[in-house]
Order: structure tokens, then C-alpha cells, then sequence
């Protein structure tokens, strides 16, 4: 298969993770025949730096061009990088939602999964660790708050800011389609995550989603408020199969259900519009304080690569000999720092990058 990837390493330590994704992904192509051609582009805090925007229209056109988009991270530390004293909507931050409008990825794919090898690392009690999870969190990604009207105005001497929360039907059931029919492929339950006590929008979420059910009889659907789900992720998280929410609730509960793994330096991401096209990225951000240093665990980027082949290319066997070597690598005892534990080799970016490639070959 003949395969163009558009690559953003982005900021922070996103450069070195793209790297090691890189040299994962050409192992297998090789292993497996194909043909993998990478074209790089700026965004966030990189693109702002040489371009003054983090995402300039030529970058989406080459990100549009591409079959799939391959991402590290973008953004620096808000308190001392200069380029959180530009204007909101000039900072990295900008650029990453600038994509996901303009490519249309509306559907935000992100696991959370106790991985076995790691159970240590779960900073739940063991009572209800030893349980287990494997959850995917379907976050609504290109509406909501995120990118209804705001401003901020000044009215009689009283500075007031406004932003808003507004979803249409459409948006509600295509992203509820996603949700139902990846649930289907894995425990065949949806949790659908609101605050319909309050909110007109999660009102509308709420009745498009028993709508959207009446197609998937065979899936189970149960109506969650988002104060309620904050707790039981805590509570007992194996309870979740697929969390299906909007944009904000979802941006919340992802950072929650990764944390509760011990493991975010783990976690891929997919982030889908209506076809095959996708950008992957990890779900951790881009660790400023330890950029440059080899510190960083490259393993969610590798996953999100291994994503990629499955969800973009239907390359399942490909994706599956990334997920067996990452998995491989951790029984054999390397960890980076972030998953370090008693017993275990310390291992860099760079070195861990390589032990899984070895497991592919
Ligand atoms: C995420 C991030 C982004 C978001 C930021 C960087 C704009 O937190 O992908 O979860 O809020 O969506
Ligand atoms: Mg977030």
C-alpha cells in the first residue's frame, strides 16, 4: 500500500516522539511491504516562530493532501513563553483547533486502558483496580464551547466575557453514530455524558442520542450526568465501555480517565471526520520542562501511529505487530521515566523507540 502521511511534530517534546513514531512506523512498512512517504508541517508555537500564525493555510492544504496526519504536540508553558502574550487567537493552541475545523475531525477517538504490565502505576486503590478498565472516551470535537461566538466586552466600567455553548442536531447524531457504532465493535455499551439538568444544549444531546439508539438495539445505552461520571471514573471505572460527550465535558473527562490509568505518557488519540482521513496524536501534551532531554515516553505517540494503520488503512495485522512489541517491551521490563517502577530498566526517548523496534523486525 502506497501511504502519505503528514507529519506535525509540533512543540515541546513533540519532535522527539514523532521520531520515534517514525521509526516504528518504517519498521513495519518494511516488515510488511508498503510504501510510507512523510511530509512535515508547522503548527502551534513552530509555525508561530517562522510563519507569526500557528497554522497557515498552506499547512492545511498539505494536511488535506495527505492520507493521514501523524502529531506530537503542540504549545509551551502559558506562564513564561512568549507566545502565550499574543492575542488568543495567535497562540499554538489556535492552531490545533484551526485543523480540527478545517479538516473536519468532529470525532475524538481517545482510550484509556489499564495496561496489565502497569497496574502499579493506577493511582486507584487496588480493590478497584485490580478490576481492570478499557474505556474509549468519543468526545465531540470541532463544537460546543470550543467554538461557539465569545467575546469580551466592557459595559459600564464592568469588564464581562461571554462564550457559547451551542450544538446543533447534526453535529449531536454524527458524532453519536461514531459512538454507537465503535461500541459495537467492543463492549456494546454507551454511556452518554451530559448535564441535562441544566444545560438546553445537553437537553437536545440527550433526546438525539435515544434517537440515534433506536438503530442499535443491540447496544446498551445509559444517560450520565458529567458531575456523576467525574466520580464513578474514580469509583469504579470498569463500568464504562464508550463515553460518549461534547466537546468540553469530553476535553475534562479524557485528562480524568487517562490519569486514573497511572500511565498518560500511554494513551493514543484519533481524532476522525466522516471518512478514512484522521489525526493522531498522543493524548498528553507537550511537557515543555523536559523537552530536548530524551526523557520523554514516545509509547502513546507509537500508539496513536499503530491507531493509524487500523483506523485510516484498515491495516490491522501492521497495527496489531506495533501494539504486540509495545506490549512485548513492557514485559521485558524498559520503562521511561513517567512509568518507572522498583525493578525495572530506565530507559530515554530515543532507546525505547528502538527496543520496540527490534520487536518488529
Ligand atoms: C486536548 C487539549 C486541547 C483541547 C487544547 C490544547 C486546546 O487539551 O486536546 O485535550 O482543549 O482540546
Ligand atoms: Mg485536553
Amino acid at each position: 500500500m502506497k501511504l502519505k502521511i503528514t507529519c506535525i511534530p509540533g512543540d515541546g517534546i513533540g519532535p522527539e516522539i514523532v521520531a520515534e513514531a517514525r521509526k516504528v512506523l518504517d519498521a513495519v512498512v518494511e516488515k510488511y511491504g508498503h510504501d510510507m512517504q512523510y511530509t512535515d508541517i508547522l503548527m502551534g508555537g513552530a509555525s508561530i516562530d517562522v510563519h507569526g500564525v500557528p497554522l497557515t493555510d498552506e499547512a492545511v492544504e498539505t494536511a488535506k493532501s495527505a492520507d493521514a496526519v501523524l502529531m506530537g504536540s503542540i504549545g509551551g508553558d502559558t506562564t513564561t513563553s512568549p507566545w502565550y502574550k499574543l492575542p488568543p487567537n495567535l497562540r499554538p493552541e489556535a492552531g490545533l483547533l484551526g485543523i480540527r475545523k478545517a479538516l473536519n475531525l468532529f470525532a475524538n477517538l481517545r482510550p484509556a486502558v489499564l495496561y496489565e504490565e502497569l497496574a502499579q502505576a493506577c493511582p486507584l486503590k487496588q480493590e478497584i483496580s485490580e478490576n481492570g478498565f478499557d474505556m474509549l472516551i468519543m468526545r465531540e470535537l470541532t463544537g460546543g464551547l470550543y467554538f461557539g461566538e465569545r467575546k469580551t466586552v466592557e459595559e459600564n466600567g464592568v469588564r464581562k466575557a461571554i462564550d457559547t455553548l451551542t450544538y446543533d442536531e447534526n453535529e449531536i447524531r454524527r458524532i453519536a453514530v461514531k459512538g454507537f457504532d465503535i461500541a459495537r465493535k467492543r463492549k456494546k455499551k454507551v454511556t452518554s455524558v451530559d448535564k441535562a439538568n441544566v444545560l438546553d444544549s445537553s437537553r437536545l444531546w440527550r433526546a438525539v442520542v435515544e434517537e440515534v439508539a433506536k438503530d442499535y438495539p443491540d447496544v446498551t445505552l445509559e444517560h450520565m450526568l458529567v458531575d456523576n461520571c467525574a466520580m464513578q471514573l474514580v469509583k469504579d471505572p470498569a463500568q464504562f465501555d464508550v463515553i460518549l460527550t461534547e466537546n468540553m465535558f469530553g476535553d475534562i473527562l479524557s485528562d480524568e480517565a487517562s490519569m486514573v490509568t497511572g500511565s498518560i505518557g500511554m494513551l493514543a488519540s484519533a481524532s476522525l471526520n466522516d471518512t478514512k482521513f484522521g489525526l493522531y496524536e498522543p493524548s498528553h501534551g507537550s511537557a515543555p520542562d523536559i523537552a530536548g532531554k530524551d526523557m520523554a515516553n514516545p509509547i502513546a505517540t507509537i500508539l496513536s501511529a499503530s491507531m493509524m494503520l487500523r483506523y485510516s488503512f484498515d491495516l490491522d495485522k501492521e497495527a496489531d505487530a506495533i501494539d504486540e512489541a509495545v506490549k512485548q517491551v513492557l514485559r521485558d521490563g524498559y520503562r521511561t521515566g513517567d512509568i518507572m517502577s522498583e525493578g525495572c530498566e530506565k530507559v530515554g526517548c530515543k532507546k525505547m523507540g528502538d527496543l520496540i523496534v527490534e520487536r518488529i523486525k
